[in-house]
C-alpha cells in the first residue's frame, strides 16, 4: 500500500477531475459505498473458487463476530446498494459511477499494488447491446480525454450460464488427456474454476491451449446475436477494437460481453481496465431480474501508461512580510487578491522568517512574483513587487496592486 505524496497528486487530480466532468456528461451519477463489507457478498459475487475470494482478499472478523471483507472491487457493492436501495423503482435505468480504493493482497510488482484505486461505471436495468456500447464508447472516449494513445480494446462474449457451463465441460474433456502438462495452478483450476485456465501465463499451458476450443464459438443463438450487434455498432462507429476469442475474466459474475483495455506500455500487467455484462448478479443478490454492464479502470496504471507529463503549476503570488502591522496588510490583501483573481494560489508568510528566506519559499513555491510589504511600504501606502525571474523590483501604489498582479501573472 502506498503514499500519494504531495508533489504526485495533481495527477491524480487532473485523472479524476476529467473523469468525473467526462462520465457526468453521459448521464453517470456518482455513487460511493463503504470501503468494507460482509464477506459473503464478495464470496457470493466473485465466486469462490477465484484467485480474489481464494487468496486476495483482506478479510478480518469484527468484535461481534461479523466476517468483513476491504473491498477487492467495486461491483457487487454497487449491486448491493442498488437492491438494497431499490433503485428499480427510482429509474428504470441506474447510470452510476465510483471513484476509490480497492485492496487485494496480491504479491506486489510494477503495477500492482495491494490498495489501488478505481473509476469504475455500471449501467444496471438493461440487457441491449446499446448499453454495453455506451459504456464502451465512454470509456475509450474517457482515456482519449487522459490523453492516452495506443491503447486496445480487446472483446469476448462467454455467453449465458448455460454457454458458460457447456464451454467449461468442453474445455474439461480438451484437457483431460493434457493435465499432466499443465502447472500446478491450472491442475486446480481445472476441477474448480476451469475457464480460468485460458488466462494462465505459463508457456506450457498456452501450448496446450493453442489448440483448445473457443469460448466466443461456444455461444448459444441469442448470446450470438448480441455479441453480433455489439461488435457491429462498434464497427459503424467506427471504434476500433480486437476480438479475443479467449478472453476471459478472473471474476465468475460476468455473462455475455466482457472486455479488457491494455496498453503496451504497462509490461505484464498490461491492463489499464476491464469489464462486461454481469446480467444475473442483482437477481442472485435478491433483486429485480435486470441485465447490467460497466468496467473499472485502474488509475496507478493509467498514470503509469500517460509516462512523463508536465505539471500546469497554477499561477502563483507570494505576499513577504516585515513586522507586525504589515502581516496584517499581507493578510488582508491575500483575501483580496484570492477573491478578485480565480485560479491563482496566493502564500503568505507563516514562519516569521527573514526576507530572504521568504524569497527562497517563494520561489520553491513556484511563485513568478511577490509582493513585498515592511513598514516603510505600509507608511507610503505603497507595495514592491518583485518579478522572480528578472530579480527586478517595482513600486506599485497599494490601490493598484491587484491589477499590476493581474497584468504580470497574464503575460
Ligand atoms: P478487474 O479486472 O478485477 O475488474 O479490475 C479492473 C482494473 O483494476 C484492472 O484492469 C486494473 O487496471 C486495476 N487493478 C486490479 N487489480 C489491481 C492491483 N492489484 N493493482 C493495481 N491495479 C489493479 C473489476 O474490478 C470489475 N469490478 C470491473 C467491472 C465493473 N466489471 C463490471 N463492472
Amino acid at each position: 500500500m502506498e503514499d500519494i505524496l504531495p508533489q504526485d497528486m495533481w495527477v491524480w487530480r487532473r485523472i479524476e477531475d476529467v473523469a468525473r466532468k467526462q462520465l457526468e456528461s453521459y448521464g453517470y451519477r456518482e455513487i460511493r459505498t463503504p470501503i468494507l463489507e460482509e464477506t459473503r457478498l464478495f464470496t457470493r459475487a466473485i465466486g469462490e473458487a477465484t484467485d480474489i475470494v481464494s487468496k486476495e482478499m483482506y478479510t478480518f472478523t469484527d468484535r461481534k463476530g461479523r466476517q468483513l471483507t476491504l473491498r477487492p472491487e467495486g461491483t457487487a457493492p454497487i449491486a448491493r446498494a442498488y437492491v438494497e436501495h431499490s433503485m428499480d423503482k427510482i429509474s428504470p435505468i441506474a447510470m452510476l459511477y465510483y471513484i476509490g480504493s480497492m485492496f487485494r493482497s496480491e504479491r506486489p510488482q510494477k503495477g500492482r499494488s495491494r490498495q489501488f484505486h478505481q473509476i469504475g461505471v455500471e449501467i444496471i436495468g438493461t440487457t441491449l447491446p446499446v448499453a454495453d456500447i455506451n459504456v464502451i464508447i465512454q470509456l475509450r472516449n474517457m482515456l482519449k480525454s487522459f490523453g492516452l494513445r495506443d491503447f486496445i480494446i480487446k472483446l469476448n462474449s462467454l455467453g449465458c450460464s448455460k454457454d458458460k457451463d457447456a464451454f467449461a465441460e468442453k474445455l474439461c474433456g480438451y484437457l483431460r488427456d493434457k493435465e499432466k502438462l499443465l502447472c500446478e495452478d491450472c491442475r486446480v483450476r481445472v476441477k474448480k474454476n476451469v475457464l480460468r485456465v485460458l488466462d494462465c501465463k505459463n508457456e506450457n499451458c498456452k501450448k496446450v491451449l493453442s489448440k483448445a476450443p473457443n469460448i466466443g464459438d461456444s455461444l448459444c443463438g441469442m448470446c450470438n446475436k448480441h455479441f453480433k450487434e455489439v461488435k457491429d455498432m462498434l464497427e459503424k462507429l467506427q471504434i476500433e477494437f480486437e476480438e479475443a476469442k479467449n478472453l476471459v475474466r478472473g471474476l465468475d459474475y460476468y455473462t455475455g460481453t466482457v472486455f479488457e483495455v491494455t496498453h503496451p506500455a504497462l509490461g505484464s500487467q498490461d491492463a489499464i481496465g476491464a469489464g462486461g455484462r454481469y446480467d444475473n448478479l442483482v437477481k442472485e443478490f435478491g433483486g429485480p431480474d435486470v441485465g447490467a454492464v460497466g468496467y473499472a479502470l485502474g488509475i496507478e496504471r493509467i498514470i503509469m501508461a500517460l509516462g512523463k507529463i508536465e505539471e500546469q503549476i497554477p499561477k502563483t503570488v507570494f505576499i513577504a512580510t516585515m513586522g507586525y502591522e504589515p502581516k496584517i496588510m499581507g493578510l488582508q490583501l491575500a483575501e483580496e487578491i484570492r477573491k478578485k483573481l480565480k485560479g491563482i494560489t496566493v502564500f503568505t508568510d507563516v514562519k516569521g522568517s527573514s526576507l530572504k528566506s521568504q524569497f527562497r519559499n517563494a520561489d520553491r513555491n513556484g511563485a513568478r512574483v511577490v509582493i513585498i510589504i515592511g513598514e516603510d511600504e505600509l507608511k507610503s501606502k505603497k507595495t514592491t513587487i518583485r518579478d522572480m525571474k528578472s530579480r527586478e523590483q517595482v513600486s506599485v501604489g497599494m490601490d493598484t496592486v491587484i491589477n499590476e498582479i493581474e497584468k504580470r501573472l497574464g503575460e
